[in-house]
């Protein structure tokens, strides 16, 4: 087995998947425990994970270095790489640029960390501090324009660190430096690893038992997959409820509740809320604070409507990435307080249910197949449990969401037309609050700009945006100002993740 120590990074966890893949086990263990943990587990080999701070920061999270002298092979990434540049007699300093996204890394490839990849490789970065000079022994194979030591090897000590992240799916050949890691170098053995839906049936079964239950349903496949498992597992005892937060896209609710009653055997309450959901986001601005109140909000009506239930628990569709964007591990960042993760008050009636805590999305979108659960749903793009109320920027208003929904299904409408639809991670159409002069006829008119964001992503944790052609993108813009009276202008937005997340906020 491989042993992670996790320094807050929000893809620690990928780390752990990527090596998982390769059918060998791996797990996850904090810098505070890493050496008792190692001693007593004796791994093949160690990985350090990226993580937000700095070596020189007061409170800086660093390893024991006896660590090092227990000869077992060593990767580190990001500020795994920093740290052993730190405690191996290296340096480390701030610099001179932020370092965010996609870049070229030059590599020598003489070494068994690189043995057989080409020596030019597309890369993700997310960093500030570099290594300046390497760990005593080890020797700089790989660099990119930036950053002078974005990787070293030390072959006589096993011990290697890279500054980028193999982890990603963007980075080209991550999963081979990976793979050239923990099989060759740690000489782990592959054995096939399966994600069994019998038992996480059963699981949900033990903790649930012969009790009620509420599945928050959203139409999405994570929610989905969920109550399919649920319904395996408590049959009528469970009941979906459907929540329309008036914060939908067009047609939305019309279309899942018939895709639902269509396909599925579970009972499905629909529950009409928009009054309730505008009314709280009166005033709002703050993203974080429109995230606590919709998560809040979510809760409340869920536990009016399972009270005459009398249902105890409530099954959520939360995936592995809401939960460490939501701060889930103990030393990660937060990025954004997830609907139903960091959104949900301490206080309410129930027992939370989550069966795919642990699973990505490509995983799920498996299971779900197994499931024979219908393309129509497994294809289904991501959309947020916040809805279109975080793709307005500012306060959140019928009218401004009347806007927004007609621009938003005019993007996706034209993608699908395209033939991208299925091709491509999320499309849609940002209500950006930004007023812009334009002309219309020979009058002037000042109106709303719309962002249009179309991406592809695998594991929601990076992101590119997608090249579409200039005639389709010229496409969705003559039909939004033709189309949406308010509309005056419209943007592409041409950002990765990171260093911008998918959603405006
Ligand atoms: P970000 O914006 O964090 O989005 O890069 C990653 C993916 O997660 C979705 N997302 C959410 N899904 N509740 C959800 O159920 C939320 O609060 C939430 N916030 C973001 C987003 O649409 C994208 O697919």
């Amino acid at each position: 087995m491989i042993l992670i120590i996790d320094f807050g990074s929000q893809t620690c966890h990928l780390i752990g998947r990527r090596i998982r893949d390769m059918g060998v086990p791996a797990e996850i263990i904090l810098p505070d425990e890493a050496l008792k943990e190692i001693k007593n587990r004796q791994p093949r080999g160690i990985i350090l994970s990226g993580g937000p701070s700095s070596v020189y920061a007061d409170n800086a999270l660093l390893i024991d270095n006896k660590i090092f002298n227990l000869n077992i092979p060593v990767m580190g990434i990001c500020y795994g790489l920093q740290i052993m540049g730190h405690q191996l007699g290296g340096k480390v300093s701030p610099g001179k640029k932020k370092e965010y996204g996609p870049t070229v890394c030059r590599l020598k490839t003489d070494n068994r960390l690189f043995n057989g990849l080409p020596d030019t490789i597309r890369v993700w970065m997310s960093h500030f501090d570099t290594v300046v000079k390497p760990p005593l022994g080890a020797r700089v194979i790989g660099s990119t324009p930036h950053v002078k030591i974005a990787a070293v090897a030390d072959e006589e000590k096993y011990f290697y660190g890279v500054q980028f992240h193999p982890e990603v799916h963007h980075t080209k050949y991550g999963s081979m430096i990976l793979e050239n890691f923990v099989l060759s170098i740690c000489q782990e053995t592959p054995v096939k690893i399966e994600v069994k839906p019998d038992e996480l049936v059963k699981g949900i079964k033990e903790i649930i038992g012969k009790n009620k239950a509420v599945c928050a349903l959203s139409g999405g496949i994570d929610s989905t997959v969920s109550a399919v498992l649920t319904y395996k597992s408590i049959g009528q005892n469970l009941t979906c409820f459907y929540v329309d937060t008036g914060l939908m896209r067009s047609n939305e609710t019309e279309e899942i509740i018939k895709n639902f009653r269509n396909n599925f055997k579970f009972k499905l309450k629909i529950i009409k809320a928009e009054n309730i959901f505008l009314e709280n986001l009166k005033g709002v601005t703050d993203p974080e604070e429109k995230r606590k109140i919709i998560g809040e909000t979510f809760i409340r009506v869920f536990e009016n409507n399972a009270r005459s239930l009398n249902a105890r628990y409530l099954v959520q569709g939360t995936i592995y990435p809401d939960i460490i964007e939501s701060k889930g591990t103990l030393h990660a960042d937060k990025i954004k307080t997830h609907h139903n993760v960091g959104g949900i008050p301490v206080r309410h009636g129930f027992t939370i249910v989550e069966p795919l805590r642990q699973f990505y999305k490509d995983e799920v979108r498996l299971l779900a197949g197994q499931l024979k659960i219908p393309e129509t749903v497994i294809h289904r793009h991501v959309f947020p449990g916040p809805g279109l109320a975080v793709r307005i920027i500012g306060e959140v208003t019928k009218e401004k969401l009347d806007i927004l929904r007609k621009a938003d299904l005019i993007v996706v409408e034209e993608i699908k037309k395209a033939g991208l639809y299925e091709k491509i991670w999320m499309a849609f159409a940002v209500l950006t609050g930004i007023k812009t002069t334009g002309v219309a006829g020979d009058e002037r008119k000042y109106g709303e700009t719309i962002a249009v964001r179309v991406i592809e992503s695998k594991d929601t944790m990076t992101a590119d945006w997608v090249k579409l052609p200039y005639p389709l993108l010229a496409r969705i813009s003559e039909r939004i100002v033709n189309e949406v009276f308010e509309v005056v202008r419209v943007v592409y937005d041409i950002t990765t993740k990171p260093p911008a997340t998918m959603e405006w906020e």
